[in-house]
C-alpha cells in the first residue's frame, strides 16, 4: 500500500456495477485517510453530462476531473476550477468551425446532443457496419484541410473528432507534471476506444474485464507488464487490478 493517483474512466469503467462501485469507493475512502490517494475521472461525458452521473451515483468527489474525451480539465471543487491553462494547450491550432464544416459532408455521421458539442470536441454517432469505411475518408478529407485532429471511434457507434493536443492520455501526462507524479505511481482504467490513449504512457492499465473490441484489439497488440486486462467488470475490474499491481491488498 502506497501513495497513488489513480484515473478512472466513468462509463462501464468504474461505473456499471452499483454494488462493486459502492465497496470500491468505501475501500478508497479509507484509504484516502491513511495515504496520498489522488482520484481523477477521464470522461468522454460533458461536465453537463458528467454533473447528470455524479446525481444518479454515488461518486467520491475527484480531486481532478477530466471532460469531453481530455478536453477539458477542472479541479476541486469542480464548479469554480476549470483550468484555463489545459484548454490554451488544447485549442492550439484546433478550428472548430473548419473541422464542423468538413465533418457535415458526411450524411452518415448523425450529430449527437448539442450538450456533447464542446468547444474542443465534435461529437457524431456512426454505425459500425458502414464505420471502417467512413472513418478513412473522413480522415483523408481533414488532412487535405490540413486539420491536424484525433478522429477517435468507441463503443461501435460514437465517433469524436478532437484537437491533436487534447485526449485523455495527454490530459493526465500534463496532471503528472503537475503534481509532479511518476508513471509507476499512476493507475489508468478504461474500457472502450477513447480510453486507448490513457494506455499509451508507461502508467499501469486496468483494462475491464467489460472492455470494448477496440481497447481489446489494441491491449492483445500492445502487451506489456504494466497493462492488465481484468477477469472482472467494471468497478470490481478495478479492485482486482489494483490488487494485482499492489497498490491495495484485500
Ligand atoms: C461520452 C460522450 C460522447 C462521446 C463518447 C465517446 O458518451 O457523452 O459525446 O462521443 O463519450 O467518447
Ligand atoms: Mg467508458
Amino acid at each position: 500500500m502506497a501513495d497513488f493517483l489513480l484515473v478512472t474512466d466513468l462509463d462501464q469503467t468504474l461505473v456499471g456495477d452499483d454494488t462493486a462501485l459502492i465497496i470500491l469507493n468505501e475501500l478508497l475512502q479509507k484509504k484516502r485517510r491513511e495515504y496520498d490517494i489522488k482520484i481523477v475521472y477521464s470522461t468522454g461525458r460533458s461536465l453537463e453530462l458528467y454533473d447528470q452521473l455524479n446525481q444518479e451515483k454515488y461518486l467520491l468527489s475527484p480531486d481532478a476531473l477530466i471532460t469531453s474525451v481530455g478536453t477539458e480539465i477542472y479541479f476541486n471543487p469542480i464548479k469554480d476550477n476549470f483550468d484555463l491553462q489545459w484548454a490554451n494547450q488544447v485549442s492550439e491550432n484546433w478550428d472548430r468551425e473548419a473541422v464542423f464544416s468538413v465533418a457535415s459532408h458526411f450524411a452518415d455521421l448523425v450529430l449527437q446532443p448539442l450538450s456533447e458539442q464542446t468547444p474542443f470536441k465534435v461529437s457524431y454517432y456512426l454505425s459500425e457496419n458502414i464505420a471502417q469505411e467512413v472513418i478513412p475518408r473522413l480522415k483523408a478529407d481533414l488532412a487535405r484541410e490540413k486539420l491536424e485532429t484525433q478522429v477517435i471511434y468507441s463503443a461501435s457507434y460514437t465517433l469524436d473528432i478532437l484537437p491533436k493536443n487534447g485526449g485523455k492520455g495527454a490530459a493526465v501526462q500534463y496532471l503528472r507534471g503537475k503534481w509532479n507524479l511518476s508513471a509507476d505511481k499512476t493507475v489508468v482504467c478504461g474500457d472502450s476506444g477513447n480510453d486507448i490513449t490513457l494506455f499509451q504512457g508507461e502508467e499501469r492499465g486496468i483494462i475491464v474485464g467489460n472492455a470494448k473490441s477496440e481497447l481489446l484489439q489494441w491491449y492483445y497488440n500492445h502487451k506489456t507488464p504494466f497493462r492488465y486486462l481484468a477477469k472482472q467488470h467494471c468497478a470490481k475490474g478495478i479492485l482486482e487490478g489494483l490488487n494485482h499491481f499492489g497498490f491495495i491488498t484485500t
